[in-house]
């Protein structure tokens, strides 16, 4: 394999002779001299490279390179500049960029970058929020894996709607002779066609049953799943297709457990990740005592407030953004887990905490807010109480089913809660897919 830059780095050894491989982030050239900053997108750290006008005639910015050359201590590195350059001696140009090559040097926008989903990798930034992706995931993975939980892959094709909110997307088998692209009347034999499985058949908004299955046999179970919804919600926080760490425990018996296992997670994500070199100011915050309130709680603070409602705070009314800003922002400060919902918004699985509660709890962030949504399970639930197609859960249920609970958190906007700065989940996948639109 090419040498990477996070390789070099680990261990610079000064007067060897190097291949390094990236594109030019930067480039200055003078009567004299040349210099190229080179990234190879590995690490955070580009590679100054000191060129001959000779050497440096074919480049420019943004063209991919080899470069031989020699490691030195840059006669800079005593101003604290880049400490480290590398003296070419020969250079070998894999290609260069059109003239309108969107990523230019100036500070562009998100919003910009966001129409070049295949190129806006090339810039620091983005380059630095999917290394912090990349490493969020094995951050995850690491405590699951000490904590004796199992990774697995519960099916994406489902026959039911897991979450009962009527966001599913429906699959349809697709073939040449079929083609109805561009045809917009699905007439009856696309219909027919849409039932794969003898059902109509939906991409999972959850994995959940599933994984509970998986639970009920290894007790520890988790995967990290596509997830996909039909929601027509343009806002910083809403994906169709986003990514989701499910996890579920079989016997546990109190949301204090579950709530507890979220809290250690994130907070040991957060040193996993410091100790691979990232770092955001406000983690410290983060590191410090969470909270956690009654659903009925959050109302009781919310209609306290003086805040001029868009929505009024209505027990029985889901928690709106809005609701959920003020108490972590402003209430609470901080990351707050709220528990027992009623039972008439939350979905048909979860086990009943008092008459017309449910053992449920979401964790809003500041920012992002609700970041993580769990719940112990119900015992049993009769054939007739599932949702149609789910026939089977209840029958698993009456086939020693233990007590036990889970959740679900959502990697994008882990992501944008740990950048911070009011990141939108669209910057914090690679090809973000949202309701109108899906270019690259
Ligand atoms: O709260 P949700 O809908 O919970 C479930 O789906 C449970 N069945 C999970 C479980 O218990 N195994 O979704 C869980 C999380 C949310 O808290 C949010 O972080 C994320 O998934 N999420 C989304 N992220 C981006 N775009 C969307 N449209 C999202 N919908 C949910
Ligand atoms: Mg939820």
């Amino acid at each position: 394999l090419p040498t990477t830059l996070k390789s070099l780095w680990k261990k610079p050894q000064i007067g060897n002779v190097v291949d390094v491989y990236g594109w030019i982030r930067s480039l200055r050239k003078s009567k004299n001299v040349c210099f190229a900053m080179v990234s190879d997108g590995t690490c955070q750290q580009p590679i100054q490279v000191v060129a001959t006008p000779e050497q440096a005639h074919l480049l420019s910015y943004g063209a991919s390179v080899k470069v031989q050359g020699k490691l030195e201590i840059s006669k800079k590195a005593a101003l604290g500049k880049q400490q480290y350059e590398l003296l070419a001696e020969k250079i070998d140009l894999y290609g260069k960029v059109n003239n309108d090559y969107p990523i230019q040097k100036k500070n562009l926008t998100t919003e910009f970058l966001r129409q070049y989903p295949h190129l806006r990798v090339r810039t620091a930034k983005q380059n630095d929020m999917f290394r912090l992706r990349s490493d969020t995931l094995e951050g995850l993975r690491s405590f699951l894996a000490k904590n004796d939980f199992i990774e697995t892959n519960p099916p994406l094709l489902t026959s039911s709607d897991c979450e009962g909110a009527g966001e599913v997307f429906l699959v349809t088998p697709h073939s040449k002779e079929n083609d109805f692209a561009g045809n917009s009347n699905v007439s009856n034999k696309d219909e027919q066609k849409s039932l794969f499985f003898g059902t109509p058949t939906f991409l999972t908004v959850s994995t959940q049953l599933h994984l509970e299955a998986l639970a009920l046999g290894m007790s520890r179970a988790y995967t990290i799943t596509p997830a996909f919804r039909a929601e027509n919600s343009h806002t910083s926080r809403h994906l169709a297709e986003f990514w989701m760490l499910e996890v579920e425990i079989a016997f546990i018996e109190s949301l204090d457990t579950l709530t507890d296992v979220v809290e250690d997670l994130i907070k040991y994500l957060i040193q996993y990740l410091q100790e691979k070199g990232h770092y955001r100011e406000h983690w410290n915050h983060v590191l410090k005592q969470w909270h956690r309130i009654s659903y009925t709680e959050a109302m009781d603070a919310l209609k306290n407030s003086s805040n001029a409602w868009h929505d009024p705070p209505e027990w029985g009314n889901d928690l709106s953004s809005e609701h959920e800003r003020y108490l972590t922002d402003a209430y609470l400060k901080g990351p707050v887990f709220v528990t027992d919902y009623p039972a008439s918004i939350k979905p048909f699985y979860m086990k009943p905490s008092s008459n017309n509660t449910v053992a449920a709890m979401d964790l809003l962030v500041p920012q992002v807010g609700e970041l993580v949504g769990g719940s112990l399970r119900k015992d049993s639930i009769t054939s007739e109480e599932v949702p149609k197609g789910l026939e089977w859960y209840s029958e698993m249920l009456q086939q020693a089913n233990t007590p036990h609970g889970g959740f679900g958190l959502g990697i994008e906007r882990l992501l944008a809660f740990l950048e911070g700065n009011a990141t939108n989940v669209r910057e914090t996948i690679p090809f973000p897919r949202s309701s109108g639109s899906i270019f690259a």
